[in-house]
């Protein structure tokens, strides 16, 4: 027995090994953790269980089965995260560069049916030079097998990527269907072809970090959620987000204990510039509504002209999409509402209640949103509004104008209580628009046409910059003082946390894609 163990050891001392020591040194200089480095500091201590660390790769061409690392390239399991079960795969560089075999790609499967079945959240750690070209076709069905399981799982299990190094080609994919991405500054990247393929088919010239680094789809594409300095920065990304998350679909986020206080925020009242055409950052008032440094913005860098992220409020987990008067004035635009209805829709899946703020004077006008179709993605997000069945509240801080009214979590595509601040003007459009359209021929004839335009300007203004027509109908629940918001909020989620919705029958929905 004792040769027996001895031989054991020696097997976990050739897989703690990885591609060697050269190799992880190399991995070192180049300012990566090694995958088992990363586990460590993602996961609880003393927590990690690790399945199929003894599996090889199965190929014989090109001299490959002289070449053989116990794990192949991937370290699988699952551990906890402050105390929660989560399955994670740590894409190991130093192993043919972490490239995708077939047995690869059948141990990231295993935790992933494991983490369908028992419902818990998988992270996967990505550092990979893609499929691992020595073995062809089964690497690409091995891809294929892992896109399935993220689709399958979709909706059911939170998935979380994290990108720490080459992620290119077919491997994109299955990132791109998880739920979050997290990239790290200069040490990562991800893109469908790289710079001397763009080279040789469009003459451009780019780099690497430039095509496809954490900068690039932090700010331009928004295909990442997170940029981060470091790795250890977005493995604490992880944690935290994961803290606003629920194990699964059938499960309700954790609550964190919260002690009463008094709830009235009378700043709030001032929070506002007196002119209405003044921009603010809607964080503001995001951080003093929520608990106390609770919130979590997610999606920074792209489309800033809306705010979504996580936050709690009397420590209840909930998500937060508010337009931010402090970039292009708040506008809805093509890139806005993606990145809204991609969250919101997260939030429906898992049952994490919905908090809109709303200061929006409309959709972007021009032939760039028109020809890049912002009908059809503006619609994506009043979609992802009208399906969502979990409690939903919202706040017109100050416009509510045209059809982004409607869109915004309007009572009418069911959202469950909707408060407007005395601040709030909600019309088809501003008064200045609207005055020069329905009095056009007043203005016209008018001697002083300027003058005429001002006070037909008001007369409209009178009438619609304000929450009350609104309130009459019903369309807005109740106009309350700024600082009365936080306690409103609290209540009403309280009220609505048993919420159930009966929805017609159907196989899927067709979202406007
Ligand atoms: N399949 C098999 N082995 C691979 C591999 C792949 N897809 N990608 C990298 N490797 C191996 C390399 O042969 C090298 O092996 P070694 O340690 O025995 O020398 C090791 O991984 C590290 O690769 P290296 O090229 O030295 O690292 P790098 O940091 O300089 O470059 C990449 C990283 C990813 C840019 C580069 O390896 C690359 O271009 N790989 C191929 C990418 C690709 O076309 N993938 C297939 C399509 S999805």
């Amino acid at each position: 027995m004792k040769n027996k163990i001895t031989q054991l050891q020696h097997k976990r001392e050739q897989a703690f090994k990885g591609g060697g020591e050269h190799r992880i040194e190399s991995q070192h200089k180049k300012g990566k953790l090694t995958a088992r480095e990363r586990l460590h500091f993602l996961l609880d201590e003393g927590s990690f269980e690790e399945i199929g660390m003894l599996v090889t790769h199965r190929s014989t061409d090109f001299g490959m089965e002289k070449e053989k690392y116990p794990g192949d390239g991937v370290i699988t399991g699952y551990g906890n995260i402050n105390g929660r079960l989560v399955y994670v795969f740590s894409q190991d560089f130093t192993v043919f560069g972490g490239s995708l075999s077939e047995t690869h790609a059948e141990k990231i499967c295993k935790i992933m049916d494991l983490a369908l079945k028992n419902g818990a959240p998988v992270i996967g750690l990505n550092d990979s030079g893609g499929a691992r070209i020595q073995e062809g076709v089964v690497s690409l069905g091995g891809y294929a097998d892992i896109f399935y399981r993220n689709t399958l799982a979709s909706g059911v299990v939170p998935q979380i990527s994290a990108i720490m190094g080459p992620c290119a080609g077919g491997a994109v994919y299955s990132p791109a269907i998880t739920d979050f991405i997290l990239m790290v500054e200069h040490t990562s990247y991800m893109f469908v072809t790289g710079p001397n393929v763009v080279k040789t088919v469009t003459h451009e010239e780019v780099t690497s970090e430039e095509l496809g680094g954490a900068s690039a789809h932090s700010i331009k594409s928004g295909v990442t959620h997170f940029a981060c300095e470091n790795e250890i920065e977005a493995i604490d990304n992880i944690k935290k987000l994961l803290s606003y998350m629920p194990q699964n679909c059938e499960d309700v986020a954790p609550n964190l204990e919260y002690e009463a206080r008094n709830e009235t925020i009378p700043e709030l009242n001032s929070i506002l510039p007196e002119n209405a055409n003044q921009p603010y950052d809607i964080r503001d008032v995001i951080n003093k509504v929520a608990d106390e440094d609770s919130f979590f913005e997610v999606h920074k860098n792209f489309a800033e002209n809306i705010v979504v992220g996580f936050a709690r409020i009397a420590g209840r987990s909930i998500g937060i999409v508010a337009n931010q008067p402090a970039f292009l004035a708040g506008v809805l635009d093509i890139k806005a509402s993606t990145k809204a209805a991609r969250f919101v829709r997260f939030c429906d899946c898992f049952n994490i209640p919905l908090l809109v703020f709303e200061d929006v004077p409309g959709f972007l006008p021009g032939t760039d949103q028109e020809w890049n179709g912002i009908i059809v993605n503006g619609a994506k997000l009043l979609y992802a509004f009208c399906e969502a069945t979990v409690p939903r509240i919202t706040v017109i801080t100050r416009k509510a104008y045209g059809g982004a009214y409607d869109v915004m979590n309007s009572k009418h595509i069911g959202s469950d209580m909707n408060y407007a601040w005395p601040s709030a003007e909600i019309a088809v459009m501003g008064a200045k628009g609207a005055a020069e359209i329905i009095f056009k021929k007043e203005i016209a004839s008018a001697t002083d046409h300027n003058a005429k335009w001002l006070e037909k300007e008001k007369e409209y203004s009178d009438i619609f910059a304000n929450p009350y027509r609104a309130a009459e109908r019903g369309f807005i629940d109740e106009v309350i003082e700024p600082a009365e918001t936080r306690i409103k909020l609290i209540k009403a989620f309280n009220m609505l946390q048993n919420k159930v919705v009966n929805q017609p029958r159907k196989k899927h929905g067709n979202i406007p894609l």
